[in-house]
């Protein structure tokens, strides 16, 4: 069995822009499981008949095991027991060949040696870190986020991990909530095909290999709505938003064959989503017919009783298992009630067993049942985590993921002929920070500050000079002196600023997301020596800064990049690298604005027609209706046109499909990337239509000079909507298309009528 790199990736391969399979395989690696569906069927059933009530109920549990490695402690000592009594179906945060080997050997001594499952928050990569989340989605870059998810689940998979709670695919449109760090962004069609990119990134194209990890959709559902922006909140929608904002990037994942799904914190419509039968079992294993597993949320079990939706823990547990939850994270809920409420006749054992079925098949899936402890080997440990092919394509990653989001007078890239440079600013040294949050076994160390980027890349004739100038947060100006001599003495200023890694991420709700403390004030410092400043920012969100909107000569988003930032942002500021990023969120001007996402803008009845004439309008009276940078922005180091639209056909019926075309033009002086996006409006339907929704997006690379013809399919898929009555129809009649570089920077437009 040799190393088969996904299909997918072969175009990039070929380009040398990602490591070649010799290189990521270096050792034949043990075959996936070849077990036939039939047989692990038969062999759950075996073994469901074995077990007893309580053995059964132990399947359902998992707990967090930072402790159970460790020196003995009481929770130790309970957890270990429950191991051996075969009460425990799954760890989390155990990791590492040594420390999963000795857990799973506590599991074969149970009755009936039924293994575990380890899983870990594996959200941006193991070892090697790659950029977070939401940076990855502005590279509009399938290939590379599954290749990014591969990487992450080799690596893993290679420390003893089988389970990973990712991808996270909520969409995340409001920057106020700490979480939207975690997925996609605001868009509902980039988020599902980013889904699917990183459900097979994760699994491969079969679960079974020992490169590949089971991968989680979560949280099921709606949790990206929670009200204001407040994490763990309650979440009001329309039926119509759920159906077609929130729902369609987890049906992606269920149909790219996601192992298991993880349900939230959120409640949907008064009801938790934890015991939220309509979610659970009338969509995902009734409608879309899932036949993984659910795991709740952390405690969000337990969590019933505190909204105020069960009187207790055993009514939480009934109405959790009832409504389709399978496992109990961390919350020993079904540990203490389940079998009792069987036993009383309050929960049927059919759900019980659907529950543990599901959790069986996917531990025979794995080979665990061949042998448990495929997936901890020393050998392949050491040799996959220091693989110097996974800090490539990291760095590749993180290269795509950066935003230009300003270039005055081409102040970008820096030239081979500067001779100094002042780096500034409170995260131009920090390593910790790029990694940013949701890092579960990277290592300091390895990580590349911006200083030891630029270091590296710019050379022995180039002095780097640098001063701190202030704290991320906090209000002292004590350094700004210094940081302006040292300015005053460099040919162009680079300041690095943003927020630390733990500002952004799960309970990081903020009701203010201006970038903290003084550093807006250090860059008007800096400013005003009228030395040219490129500012870097570093966020795990939107973040609003004003005077650096306004009066830097270049804004370079750098998000969290991860271990590579460092090589990868000097590669980019010396265009080694030409940026291609694109906002997969809008960024507003003020949190007054929000919600601002770009496909919740209508015309109203009373649309603001010119920029401040908004007597009776839907307008403020103190801010623009527009964002400070909208979705799907992004500048490039040359500049592309778009011409020469072509409609196939004026008219199409249901079944047919339109193409529609144009010439992409390269017309700058290097190489680039665009990514060209298509956006629909109905403009007369029975339910009033966002002013533009994105439908499709090709990322094409091209020579200076170069053009090429871009085509997109319309069919009437891409035409319909949920209506009052949640069917999924597309409505006869006109429909306007939009070919742009952004949401707001459309170029072409035209329209096609459905008949
Ligand atoms: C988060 C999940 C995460 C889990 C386990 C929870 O608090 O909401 O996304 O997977 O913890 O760490």
């Amino acid at each position: 069995m040799t190393f088969s790199f996904p299909k997918l990736l072969l175009p990039l391969l070929f380009l040398g822009l990602l490591p070649g399979p010799a290189a990521m395989a270096q050792k034949k690696k043990p075959a996936p499981t070849t077990a036939s569906p039939a047989d692990i069927e038969r062999r759950v059933a075996d073994l469901l008949a074995q077990m007893t009530l309580e053995e059964k109920v132990g399947q359902l549990n998992q707990y967090s095991g930072r402790e159970v490695t460790g020196p003995a402690n009481d929770r130790k000592n309970t957890l270990l027991t429950s191991i051996r009594n075969g009460q425990v179906g799954s760890m989390l945060n155990v990791k590492g060949v040594h420390d999963t080997r000795e857990i799973q050997a506590e599991a074969l001594k149970s009755r009936l040696k039924i293994p575990l499952l380890f899983s870990l928050d594996v959200i941006h990569g193991y070892q090697t870190t790659f950029p977070i989340p939401l940076a990855e989605a502005a590279s509009w870059d399938l290939d590379a986020i599954r290749l990014g998810a591969h990487v992450a689940a080799r690596e893993a998979a290679a420390s003893g991990i089988h389970w990973t709670f990712a991808p996270m695919v909520d969409v995340g449109r409001d920057p106020r909530w700490g979480r939207v760090m975690e997925g996609a962004g605001e868009d509902t069609y980039l988020s599902a095909q980013i889904a699917r990119a990183r459900v097979l990134g994760f699994q491969g194209e079969k679960l079974g290999g020992t490169d590949a990890v089971m991968a989680c959709a979560k949280h099921f559902a709606a949790y990206g709505a929670a009200t204001a922006g407040r994490d763990y909140n309650a979440v009001d929608l329309s039926p119509q938003q759920l159906w077609e904002t929130y729902l369609p990037p987890f049906k992606a994942a269920a149909d790219a064959g996601v192992a298991t799904f993880m349900n939230s914190f959120n409640t949907l419509n008064g009801i938790p989503a934890t015991s939220n039968a309509y979610l659970q079992r009338d969509i995902l294993k009734g409608q879309w017919q899932y036949p993984g597993f659910v795991v709740s949320d952390w405690g969000s079990i337990k969590e019933l009783v505190t909204w105020g939706y069960a009187a207790d823990k055993a009514d939480a547990a009934k109405k959790a298992v009832t409504a389709g939850s399978d496992m109990d994270m961390e919350g020993d809920v079904y540990s203490q009630s389940l079998a009792q409420l069987v036993k009383d006749g309050r929960v049927k054992i059919d759900l019980v067993d659907d529950a543990v079925r599901r959790i069986l098949r996917k531990k025979f899936e794995l080979g665990l049942f061949d042998d448990a402890y495929r997936f901890s080997d020393e050998k392949r440990e050491k040799q996959v985590l220091n693989d110097p092919q996974n800090r490539a394509a990291a760095r590749q990653m993180a290269q795509k993921s950066l935003v230009l989001l300003k270039n005055e007078n081409a102040t970008l890239p820096l030239g081979n002929q500067l001779r100094k440079i002042a780096l500034i600013g409170p995260i131009a040294k920090s390593r910790r920070d790029l990694d940013g949050s949701w890092t579960v076994n990277a290592d300091t160390a390895r990580i590349t500050s911006l200083y030891d980027g630029l270091r590296q890349r710019a050379g022995k004739a180039t002095e780097l000079l640098y001063a701190k100038g202030c704290t991320v947060s906090g209000d002292s100006r004590a350094g700004f002196d210094q940081a302006v001599a040292t300015a005053k003495n460099a040919d162009v200023i680079v300041l690095a600023v943003g927020e630390t890694w733990d500002m952004t991420g799960e309970a990081k709700s903020r009701t203010d997301i201006h970038l903290p403390g003084v550093q807006e004030e250090l860059f008007k410092a800096l400013k005003a020596t009228g030395k040219p400043v490129v500012v870097v920012v570093f966020g795990g969100r939107p973040l609003i800064f004003d005077a650096i909107a306004e009066q830097a000569d270049a804004i370079l988003y750098a998000w969290w990049p991860g271990s590579e930032g460092g090589l990868a942002l000097a590669d980019v500021l010396y265009g080694d690298y030409n940026p291609a990023g694109k906002l997969p969120i809008t960024f507003p001007r003020n949190v007054g604005q929000i919600p601002i996402a770009y496909n919740q803008q209508y015309n109203t009845g009373r649309p603001l027609l010119k920029p401040g004439e908004n007597r009776y309008r839907s307008a403020y009276i103190d801010a623009p209706n527009t964002p400070r940078y909208a979705f799907g922005y992004g500048l490039s180091y040359t500049a592309f046109t778009y011409s020469d639209l072509k409609i196939s056909r004026p008219q199409l019926k249901a079944g047919e499909s339109v193409q529609v075309s144009f010439t992409l033009t390269n017309t700058g002086k290097v190489a680039g990337e665009e990514v060209a996006q298509l956006y629909l409006r109905d403009p007369v339907a029975s339910l009033v239509r966002p002013l533009r929704e994105l439908k499709d997006f090709r990322k094409i690379s091209l020579k200076p000079g170069e053009s090429k013809t871009v085509t997109f399919t319309i069919d009437k898929d891409k035409l319909a909507f949920y209506n009052s009555t949640l069917e999924w129809v597309a409505e006869p009649g006109k429909f306007n298309l939009m070919i742009g570089s952004a949401s707001d920077d459309i170029r072409l437009e035209g329209a096609v009528e459905l008949q």
